[in-house]
């Protein structure tokens, strides 16, 4: 299966709808905090933590999933560097409304420096936007200069949060699993079936990738809860084969 460049482009209204503001229901705000603290707890320990966010499949909302964990993590007063990783068909920098190079990709390569590629937001939060839209997005984000990039950050921040593409689609998240903690998988209700769920887990673990769980976005719950139901029912939780079934559902 191949990206869908030719897809409709959301509008900007579209894109950010979901990104985390003052006035978004309060569910979506908890079901975020509780994505925070489970990551907290599950990539416990000394040093910065590197998580990527990815998904089965296109438009799942791994983009505005990473976003919102980013801002939810620097709420945390925790200092955060949000790398958009997905060099195909980058929306980080729309979602937050800035310019998308230069950014990652000139970085790599060494035609920008690190302070003109990063953009402060706010005190604790960065922004490493994808950059030029290269040729070879696999061969560059399995690069060995990415791999020195992402030890070089580590030292300076508590969380990098890296948004990438589809793994059942192209193997951009498997090339740079291997280079983070731990990995969180994005499944969107009528998106991602329960097979290819499954594929993008069995590709994962062949990658030696640590899921650290699941995020499930747009559920359209039959029951709910107050006048918060529907589209802000996300769940997090771990693999009911490691013994734990998800929380919040
Ligand atoms: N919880 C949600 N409920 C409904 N729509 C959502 C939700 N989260 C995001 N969206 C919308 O879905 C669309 C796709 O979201 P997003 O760009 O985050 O997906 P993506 O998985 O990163 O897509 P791609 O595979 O193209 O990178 C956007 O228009 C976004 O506003
Ligand atoms: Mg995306």
């Amino acid at each position: 299966m191949k990206l869908k460049k030719n897809a409709p482009v959301p509008t900007l209204a579209e894109e950010r709808k979901h990104i985390l503001n003052d006035k978004t229901p309060f569910a979506a705000q908890e079901a975020y905090k509780n994505l925070r603290t489970n990551l907290m707890f599950s990539t416990a320990g000394d040093g910065c933590k590197v998580i990527l966010v990815t998904s089965p499949e296109q438009g799942e909302a791994k983009s505005t999933t990473a976003v919102n964990l980013a801002l939810s993590f620097a709420q945390n007063n925790s200092k955060v560097l949000l790398v958009d990783g997905d060099l195909r068909l980058p929306t980080v920098a729309r979602k937050l409304a800035l310019d998308g190079a230069p950014g990652l990709t000139d970085l790599l390569v060494g035609r920008a420096k690190t302070n003109e590629a990063m953009r402060i937001l706010s005190n604790g939060l960065y922004l490493l936007p994808s950059g030029t839209v290269p040729p070879n997005p696999v061969e560059l984000l399995g690069a060995r200069q990415m791999e020195n990039m992402i030890e070089f950050l580590r030292k300076s921040f508590d969380y990098i949060i890296i948004d990438t593409p589809p793994v059942n689609v192209v193997s951009d998240a498997l090339v740079l699993s291997p280079r983070a903690d731990g990995t969180v998988l994005v499944v969107r209700q009528g998106v991602s079936t329960m097979k290819s769920t499954e594929e993008a887990i069995r590709k994962l673990e062949f990658a030696e990738a640590k899921i650290l769980g699941f995020v499930f976005t747009d559920v359209h719950s039959e029951k709910k809860h107050g006048k918060y139901g529907g589209k802000y029912s996300y769940s997090y939780g771990r693999r009911k084969s490691e013994g734990e079934t998800r929380n919040n559902p």
